[in-house]
């Protein structure tokens, strides 16, 4: 079984997408982890995220790497979305991700384009979404836990240009494949959130 699990930065995307994981325990990919390596091995020397062949090379970054939490990151976050939009990047970057499902025998996997790209055929889609107003204040509430000093302003700035950019690109735009169930998580709480998602992905299976 394949669930595919698309949104913007901050929808809620990851929360969920982990909760399927664990609910129909299948593995759980989230591919936006991908880009941020890329744009990890770039900012540590290893060239420009504005170019294609630099980006491409990039692409062969270890696995390790996958684990390091300074993927996690607002700057990281940043730098992915314009390694994104690079065509070479997602093809290179796909074969990754669908043999990831494969080899697992099904997986959860959450991104930008999984229901429209990677895997069109996935048993069940969902397209999570939420106010940028709602995505900037939850982003903004975590990265207070952690001492950032962003200001509030600064943060929904930052999700709009995001989303700008990862809806705006040519290739592989971020967008609610025609078949996916669209979820809004601006008023729900997590736990709500993830039982109107389960109850989704049941109707389909
Ligand atoms: O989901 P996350 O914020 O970690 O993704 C970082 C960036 O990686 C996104 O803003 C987007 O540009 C890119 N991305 C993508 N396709 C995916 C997952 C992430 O283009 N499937």
């Amino acid at each position: 079984m394949i669930i595919a699990v698309d949104g913007p930065a901050a929808s809620g995307k990851g929360t969920i997408a982990r909760a399927l994981a664990a609910h129909y325990n299948l593995p759980h990919m989230d591919t936006g982890l991908l880009y941020r390596a890329v744009a990890h091995t770039l900012v540590h020397g290893h060239g420009e995220a504005e170019n294609e062949q630099d980006a491409l090379a990039a692409c062969s970054f270890d696995d390790a790497l996958l684990a390091d939490p300074a993927l996690k990151g607002e700057e990281m976050g940043r730098v992915a979305s314009i390694v994104s939009a690079h065509p070479l990047v997602r093809s290179a970057l796909m074969k990754r991700q669908r043999d990831f499902a494969r080899r697992k025998r099904g997986a959860v996997l959450d991104g930008r384009d999984i229901g429209t790209v990677i895997a069109p055929n996935a048993d069940a889609k969902l397209f999570i979404t939420a106010t940028p107003r709602t995505r900037a204040l939850r982003r903004h509430a975590e990265m207070q836990k952690s001492g950032s000093q962003m200001s509030f302003d600064h943060v929904l700035t930052d999700i709009r240009a995001r989303d700008r950019r990862d809806a705006g690109r040519v290739t592989a735009p971020m967008a609610q494949a025609e078949d996916a169930d669209l979820l809004d998580t601006s008023f729900l709480s997590i736990d709500a959130a993830v039982q109107r998602a389960i109850a989704l992905v049941d109707a389909r299976i």
